[in-house]
């Protein structure tokens, strides 16, 4: 009985580590190229045309997108969902603000699995449904419809918080980090990385949005 329980909890406690290193190294990864190389939308729409052109002909793009972003964000969106205990964050002497933090990292989590079907309902779905392509037009046209530019705009907020605090979460669960010095100096990389990518969405949407306002 004892061993099945170690083995349970061995299996879980391995299922957790790659729970949080789905989400910062695939996926972290790929938000922030995603959000810069949609950056482009300020260089307007000819050089945003012809990178959207370049990057979906690259060779292999299918079985990397299956692997770098769909099979990470099931298996992180299903265990963040039901998989994770009710845990509570290493409190060392900010506990209201870990305990606030760690509730916005559910409710920001909850938010992105509506943000994603949302995105890829815009990106994909409602381009090959109207018989359209996917342009720097359509992406302008829609970021300018209020409900659309709110979506992105809460979407980009919750991306940004979500992605920063899970790497500091990601780095003090992987034992990265141990004493109090290192964890504030993390937290202080991670408020970094919250700014660093509000202002890479924020950057990509306005490029969109102001070609057409
Ligand atoms: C400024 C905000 C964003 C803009 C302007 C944007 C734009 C785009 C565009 C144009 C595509 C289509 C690419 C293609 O068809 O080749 C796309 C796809 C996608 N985006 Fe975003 N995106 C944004 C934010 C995000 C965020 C925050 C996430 C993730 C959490 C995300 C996840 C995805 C995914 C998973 C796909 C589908 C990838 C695929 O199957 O090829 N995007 N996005």
């Amino acid at each position: 009985m004892e061993n099945c329980q170690s083995l349970y909890s061995k299996k879980s406690f391995w299922l957790g580590k790659l729970f949080s290193l789905a989400g910062v190294v695939p996926l972290g990864l790929y938000v922030i190229v995603h959000l810069y190389q949609n950056l482009r939308s300020l260089s307007g729409a000819e050089a945003f045309d012809q990178h959207l052109a370049e990057s979906r002909s690259f060779p292999l793009i299918v079985p990397i997108t299956i692997l770098v972003i769909w099979i990470p964000i099931v298996f992180h969106g299903l265990y963040g969902l039901f998989g994770i205990k009710k845990t509570r964050a290493n409190l060392m002497q900010f506990p209201y603000f870990e305990n606030l933090k760690y509730t916005i990292q559910r409710l920001s989590g909850i938010g992105l699995l509506i943000f994603i079907p949302a995105h890829i309902y815009k990106t994909r779905i409602e381009p090959t449904l109207s018989q359209s392509s996917l342009n720097f037009h359509h992406m302008s046209e829609a970021l300018n419809e209020p409900l659309t530019l709110g979506v992105y705009l809460l979407g980009v907020l919750g991306v940004a918080f979500h992605l920063a605090n899970g790497f500091w979460q990601f780095s003090i669960g992987w034992g990265l980090v141990r004493t109090e010095r290192g964890m504030r100096r993390m937290q202080f990389i991670s408020y970094g990385v919250f700014v660093a990518l509000l202002t890479l969405g924020y950057g990509a949407i306005w490029g969109f949005y102001r070609a057409h306002a």
